[in-house]
């Protein structure tokens, strides 16, 4: 099949779907493809990258699979060839109108802004790709209206303190932009009604604020958040008028989909922050956070905040988003390629298929049923459970487990009766050693082994010191052993002290 790459129409998308990495990947799938004319430059890729990515340069329309990011216009749609997939952001949560353009025609469409909220969907979200990119670029753009630095100094000058960030709402878009603002050096605050992201927001550097206790939720829930109620918004906004007193830069990235982003920043609020504040409201395309924002503009208020309402904030970084989405489009195809021969397979069995397809050879199948699943992370297994499903082919039957317990019990009794009476006491707390290190290590959850045997080395330390008394004391072999000895226990003890610095390693910051 040939896969045909729009250039994308409104004036302002810099962004292209499919970049020159990923043309080979398709063409690794099976595929031919055919870029329209000029449709990268905006991201920064000229058509003889593609040329020599082993693209043709040409109309995309006539193609049987029609990449693209926006919904292309009538226009378009009625150029495409009969058969054809489309596959694209079109919001047909948002646009009716559209679903039911699509409806007449005998086209398949697919759109990227229903992937369910599942993990095995994770590689084709685009919507989670382009919100971590906003949320950086929010943070960037603030960075760029604020006058001050993001990080404390002390210089010869004076010093300055650390910007003040609060995010709300800790999504995809918000724990980017966490992370970004920590990484300048700002003391970074966030909130979010799902105190399941409470660890994630300190695992980016910021601080999490709560505002209540969490609300009972019975309901598995879409993966999104929903309304809250009033006494919530109530504590929410002592909240945030607390902290707007406080803060330098305000992100608001909270939205409720197919529902008015929550207003959380009042007029009030913006008016106690200091001159120079700078508010990103992420959400006004949605209605916005933040009473004052005017979608896509930026707005200075009478006491010099700044409101920046900007919707285009992936389009803003439009070669970082293009790698992203083009990767997100191929994984996608990649799983409706089966059999890696360039013909695309529509599989309505397929949950995440099902759930993006608007239009199936001109049959409407929009919208799709609802696919159930939760961002609160699983409760936790008990260890003994976790550890019979890591290794169930190595559990033996219980039966044939305590047969070879009692023989082995009866083998140690036999040798302790029959040695010479000095050795007797060794033996027998060498035994019971056994018995007690077996039940104090099975006991500890598998995750913890490694870090649990890296710091045996007192064990190995005693035996350095025992091998090192025996040296000399008698014949030439235990000289011979004990040497042995020495040499083993000490790679356990150095062996053991990297493996205990690698793993801290893994929790410092660089
Ligand atoms: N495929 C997947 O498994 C997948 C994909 C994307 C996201 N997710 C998960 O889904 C969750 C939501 O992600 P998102 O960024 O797309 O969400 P989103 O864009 O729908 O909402 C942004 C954030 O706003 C918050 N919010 C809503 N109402 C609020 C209010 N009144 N005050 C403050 N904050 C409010 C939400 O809790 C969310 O964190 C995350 O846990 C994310 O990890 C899973």
């Amino acid at each position: 099949m040939i896969v045909g790459v729009l250039k994308e129409e409104p004036p302002g998308e810099r962004r292209v779907a499919v970049t020159p990495d990923t043309v080979t990947q398709l063409q690794k799938l099976g595929y031919e493809v055919v870029v329209e004319p000029g449709a990268g430059a905006g991201s920064g890729f000229p058509d003889d990258r593609y040329e020599a990515a082993g693209a043709a340069i040409g109309a995309a329309e006539a193609a049987d699979v029609v990449l693209g990011i926006g919904p292309p216009s009538p226009e378009r749609l009625d150029a495409l060839r009969p058969g054809a997939t489309l596959i694209g952001l079109l919001s047909p949560r948002l646009r009716p109108d559209l679903v039911e353009d699509l409806a007449g025609r005998p086209l398949t469409a697919l759109s990227l802004d229903a992937v369910p909220r599942i993990s095995r969907a994770q590689s084709f979200d685009v919507l989670s790709s382009m919100a971590n990119i906003a949320g950086y670029r929010a943070v960037i753009e603030a960075a760029h209206e604020f006058g001050r630095f993001f990080t404390g100094q002390v210089t010869a000058a004076g010093k300055v303190p650390p910007a003040k960030v609060l995010v709300a709402g800790a999504g995809v878009a918000g724990l980017a932009a966490i992370g970004a603002a920590s990484s300048l050096g700002a003391i970074v605050r966030a909130t979010d009604p799902r105190p399941e992201v409470a660890d994630q927001v300190r695992s980016l550097g910021g601080d999490y604020l709560a505002v209540a206790e969490p609300e009972p939720d019975d309901d598995p829930g879409t993966g999104y958040a929903k309304e809250m109620s009033d006494d919530y918004n109530v504590r929410a906004a002592a909240l945030y008028a607390e902290q707007c007193r406080d803060v330098d830069i305000v992100v608001t990235t909270a939205l409720i989909p197919g529902r008015p982003a929550p207003k959380l920043i009042t007029a009030e609020m913006v008016a106690t922050m200091r001159p120079g504040s700078v508010i990103v409201d992420m959400a006004a395309a949605n209605g916005g956070n933040v009473e004052g924002t005017v979608p896509g503009e930026r707005v200075v208020t009478a006491n010099g905040v700044i409101i920046l309402g900007y919707t285009d904030l992936a389009g803003r970084l439009p070669a970082q988003a293009s790698q992203l989405y083009g990767t997100n489009l191929v994984n996608l195809i990649q799983l409706m390629t089966p059999q890696r021969d360039g013909e695309l397979v529509l599989d309505f069995d397929d949950v995440v298929q099902r759930s993006m397809t608007v239009v199936r050879e001109g049959e409407l199948t929009w919208p799709p049923p609802p696919v159930p699943v939760s961002a609160a992370p699983a409760a936790a297994q008990p260890v003994q459970r976790d550890a019979e499903a890591d290794v169930p082919s190595r559990k033996a039957d219980p039966a044939l487990r305590r047969l070879g317990a009692a023989v082995a019990a009866a083998a140690t009794f036999g040798l302790i009766a029959v040695s010479p009476a000095a050795l007797q006491v060794h033996l027998t707390v060498f035994a019971l050693a056994i018995v007690i290190g077996y039940y104090v290590i099975g006991n500890v959850h598998h995750a913890l082994h490694t870090p649990l045997m890296s710091v045996t080395n007192a064990i190995s330390g005693i035996i350095v010191v025992g091998a090192l008394l025996q040296i000399g004391t008698g014949s030439a072999a235990i000289t011979v052993l004990s040497l042995a000895a020495i040499l083993l226990a000490s790679i356990n003890v150095f062996g053991g002290f990297a493996v205990t610095r690698r793993m801290l390693a893994m929790f410092v910051r660089s």
